[in-house]
């Protein structure tokens, strides 16, 4: 084994600056780490003009990421590109040449990790992606190996900042979902394109990794059910408020039976629960193993330097395993290639939740009733009804949260309430988690 580990750096945006500078400034304790320097030979990018602050030898930077491919003094090639059909070339390139990678690019991993961690197996290189849900914070690593004993009963995810640090400031400064979205781009944390944030995309993307790691079986990512934020008003957090319950996006995945739940969507926490309190920014995963119970994991999901903590912490990983002659120690999806099984995805409408509902009514007699009588015929148990204010013929809220029922049948009731003429606007559906059934 060569006395340093070479590594090729694909991208030098965000978290490709943030990983370069920690290879910089932290290269001395890292080198005692591993027992060998890791050294950056050769990042590519579009623009090498840029000033990012860093202090690289002469003749590193180049425009053509095939240099780095070609260069058979790197070990491992770090793709920080994002996108899907350049880093996807450029990582089963860098397989086929033998190469480790690491990426933090869940948007590719969660449509094509299949066929990327297949690639990597047959090759036997390491494939590392720390990076690709929660930022700086090491659930990969959990998952893969400090939980392996346990058989993951569920996951509980705020794995969006973007959509965190806005849900966060609407509850703390009841402003509207578009007043904060600006500051969220400002801030460096939204994807390229933001829907992917707040539509719950990238949320999805991360669940779909979490669980192809948690079960052992592929995801097709088209079966995460997915809903983002841009629905919640104001309203709803002042009602969640009254119950005791702050609003969080969360990735929620659970095993039933031989079938897993994997969605996305607003959720209604207790707010004394953990993942109620992680604010801003932040991302945090809980995680219940049948041994060990509850995990939580929480730390900053985005950002140069939280993101270059876990890219340069697979870069260890992986230097590690060359230096020991254990590479493919760990594979890469968590379990062997052959010991993967396909569980069937649940449909959102097969799952059982509790319910709030919010019904933008003409306040006029007999309503309630109505709602209510249509709630029961569909079979749905009412645990609490909120209507405030009397404005004789006019719009007003009614707030339902119901006892536990199926998705199936709550929509089935909303279908037929939000025909009648009473209603003034579509029927807001938030689940419930973590409160009496
Ligand atoms: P950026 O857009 O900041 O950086 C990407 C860089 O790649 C840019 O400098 C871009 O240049 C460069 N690039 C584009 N095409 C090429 C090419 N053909 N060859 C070489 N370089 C190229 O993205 P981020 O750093 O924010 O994200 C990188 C990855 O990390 C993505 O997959 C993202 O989803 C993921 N990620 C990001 C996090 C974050 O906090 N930002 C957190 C976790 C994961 P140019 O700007 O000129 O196009
Ligand atoms: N856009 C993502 C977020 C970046 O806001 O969490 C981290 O994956």
């Amino acid at each position: 084994m060569s006395a340093r580990v070479g590594i090729g750096l694909i991208g030098l945006g965000t978290v490709g600056t943030g990983v370069a500078k920690i290879l910089l400034a932290n290269a001395a304790v890292i080198s005692r780490r591993v027992g060998v320097p890791i050294e950056i030979v050769r990042i590519a990018d579009l623009d090498v003009t840029k000033d990012r602050g860093l202090a690289l030898p002469p003749g590193v930077l180049t425009t053509d990421a095939k240099q780095i491919l070609n260069d058979p003094s790197i070990d491992i090639v770090v793709e920080l590109v994002g996108g899907y059909d350049f880093p996807k070339r450029i990582i089963l390139d860098a397989i086929a040449a033998g190469k480790h990678v690491v990426t933090a690019n869940k948007a590719l991993l969660a449509l094509h990790g299949e066929e990327i961690f297949a690639a990597a197996s047959r090759q036997g290189v390491d494939i590392g992606f720390e990076a690709s849900v929660g930022g700086g914070i090491p659930v990969i690593q959990a998952l893969r190996e400090g939980l392996a004993a346990n058989t993951i009963q569920s996951i509980y995810g705020i794995i969006n900042g973007t959509a965190n640090y806005i849900l966060s400031r609407m509850t703390s400064e009841g402003q509207s979902f578009n007043a904060v979205l600006g500051d969220a781009q400002q801030a460096g944390y939204a994807e390229a394109d933001p829907t992917f944030d707040v539509a719950g995309i990238d949320s999805a993307h991360k669940l779909a990794i979490l669980v192809a790691l948690a079960y052992g079986t592929p995801v097709n990512f088209k079966e995460v059910y997915t809903e983002g934020i841009t629905h919640i008003t104001p309203l709803d957090i002042a009602y969640a408020k009254e119950f005791g319950c702050t609003i969080k996006l969360l990735g929620i995945a659970k095993l039933v039976g031989n079938e897993v739940e994997a969605r996305v969507h607003p959720t209604m926490l207790s707010a004394s629960s953990p993942l109620a309190q992680v604010d801003g920014v932040y991302n945090a995963i809980q995680l219940v193993g049948d041994a060990v119970g509850d995990v939580v994991l929480y730390g900053r999901g985005a950002g140069s330097m939280p993101t270059g903590s876990a890219v340069v912490s697979d870069l260890i990983a992986i230097s590690r395993n060359l230096l020991t002659g254990a590479v493919g120690r760990v594979p890469p999806a968590s379990f062997p290639q052959e010991q993967r099984r396909s569980l069937r995805m649940r449909p959102i409408e097969e799952i059982s939740s509790l319910y709030y509902l919010r019904f933008m009514v003409l306040d006029r007699p007999g309503v309630l009733s109505q709602i209510a009588g249509e709630l029961g015929r569909c079979g749905i148990s009412i645990s609490s009804v909120l209507q405030q204010g009397r404005r004789d013929g006019q719009t007003v809220p009614v707030v339902i949260k119901t006892h536990m029922a199926m998705e199936r049948d709550v929509q089935a009731a909303l279908r037929a309430i939000n025909q009648q003429a009473f209603i003034a606007e579509p029927t807001t559906l938030i689940r419930v988690e973590g409160q009496d059934e």
